[in-house]
């Protein structure tokens, strides 16, 4: 069990803070509420989901220094940071100076995920297997370069662009019309170096290791469904829903991958005096060459974290508090043998323009189903109602004995949840379910 730190015995039960306003953070802060040292969540901003939980209070901050105030005013033990761009802007580093206790990387750690040529150089030097590449500032030889490979061929704006600056171009005119875009400044300063990479086939599979620096505790895989639409046709979102486990790395895999994509990086970060705590999360393509690593973000994966978190057994709060402790060696994960499967349910348009402020009904109910839970995304109250405001706006989630089962159980759920002009996928698990 977790034991007392000495620095703040009279803090226990503990006030925490999450960072973010998805899905994510409201099945985190969710979980951690289900810890018995636990005896308040601050969510900053929040959701209309984070709202409305008991025991879960938001916070209308974002900006750094005043969440370090309210930290230091409200008695948090630790924060814990959702999405990335907290982190590429250096919320560990800031909080770590101001001497409070904080889950996530470093603003040099989290390059792994904020500059895709930081990772690519590295996944090179360091022998973790990865599509071929080259990266590029000048137009002109990127443009020679993508003539000289064909398509089909992968464009990569360098920095963050919310899951939008990847373009598979299937040939050389897309290929060259997405250089133009994305050096030519449609996500700004991200675009400014591309990373032009091999085409790679195979299933995806997304796999999370909690990280203390030197260890890494790896999560049951999951896998995302990044296209909009069913068939993984359309363009690519930020996930339409996930599942755990999936099949194409059962359990007893998860060590011999966490060995390929995950421990190299741990070891050649500290070696180079930046060592990685939180969550690493390696996006892997399974080809018929191996598994290759297409990405690395640097926090829980928004859907999967919803379904990882639903099969989770063991105390949130304790793995964490091992992970900024440094001693993750001591802990070991409990996780449910069932399996978890979350549909996301959109508005639509999304990920291209779309409506905001629509009701959302049923929420309740499906939240009275056992072993389910709505995971509010976009969302705000509204007196006593709630409206969309948001493109993912809800991620309803469901155990069950088995992939099939979960999928069924997740699906009547959707089934009881009315929202004009939304959109979900229908065969979120149906590669999982070809593959058993
Ligand atoms: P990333 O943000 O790098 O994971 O890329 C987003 C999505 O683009 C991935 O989830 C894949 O579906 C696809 N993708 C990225 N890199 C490649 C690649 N080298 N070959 C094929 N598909 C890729
Ligand atoms: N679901 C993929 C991501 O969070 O980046």
């Amino acid at each position: 069990g977790l034991r007392p730190r000495p620095d703040y015995p009279q803090r226990f039960p503990m006030n925490l803070l999450v960072v973010g306003s998805g899905g994510r953070e409201h099945a985190l802060a969710w979980r951690l509420l289900q810890s018995d040292r636990v005896r308040k969540v601050y969510v900053a901003p929040g959701n209309a989901g984070t709202a409305l939980e008991p025991g879960l209070e938001n916070v209308p901050l974002t900006d750094i220094g005043e969440l370090i105030t309210f930290v230091r005013e409200h008695d948090v033990a630790f924060t814990l940071v959702g999405p990335e761009a907290p982190l590429a802007a250096g919320i560990v580093d800031r909080f770590r100076e101001a001497g409070l206790a904080i889950f996530g990387p470093t603003q040099a750690a989290a390059q792994l995920e904020s500059s895709k040529d930081f990772a690519k150089a590295f996944m090179k030097r360091h022998g973790i297997p990865t599509a071929d590449y080259e990266s590029f500032t000048d137009a002109e030889a990127a443009h020679a370069y993508v003539a000289k490979k064909g398509a089909p061929i992968v464009i990569k704006a360098d920095g963050l662009a919310a899951g939008k600056g990847v373009v598979v171009a299937q040939t050389k005119e897309e290929a060259l019309e997405a250089l133009d875009q994305i050096m030519g400044g449609v996500f700004g300063a991200a675009g400014s170096r591309v990373v032009i990479e091999e085409f790679l086939v195979g299933e995806e599979v997304s796999l999370l290791a909690f990280c203390d620096g030197k260890t890494a505790l790896p999560l049951p895989s999951a896998q995302d469904h990044k296209a909009v639409f069913d068939g993984d046709t359309g363009p690519n979102t930020g996930g339409m829903g996930a599942y755990s486990p999936a099949p194409i790395v059962p359990d007893a895999e998860l060590e011999k991958m966490a060995d390929i994509a995950i421990r190299p990086i741990l070891a050649e970060m500290a070696r180079q005096g930046h060592p990685f705590t939180g969550i690493l999360y390696a996006g892997l393509m399974m080809t018929k060459d191996g598994p290759k690593v297409l990405e690395y973000n640097v926090r829980f994966g928004d859907p999967e974290c919803e379904p990882l978190l639903m099969r989770l057994e063991s105390d949130l709060l304790e793995i964490m508090d091992a992970c900024i402790d440094g001693r993750l060696d001591e802990v070991k994960l409990s996780i449910r043998p069932e399996s978890a499967l979350g549909v996301v349910i959109a508005a639509e348009g999304y990920p291209g323009s779309y409506p905001k402020g629509m009701e959302i009904k049923g929420i309740d109910a499906v939240d009275a189903l056992p072993d389910t839970k709505v995971f509010q995304a976009g969302t705000k109250r509204e007196g006593s109602r709630t409206l969309s405001s948001g493109g993912r706006v809800l991620c309803v989630t469901a155990l069950g004995k088995g992939l099939a089962e979960a999928q069924k159980r997740a699906y009547e759920a959707v089934a009881k949840i009315d929202m004009e002009k939304s959109q979900h996928r229908s065969d979120i698990g149906a590669k999982g379910l070809r593959r058993l």
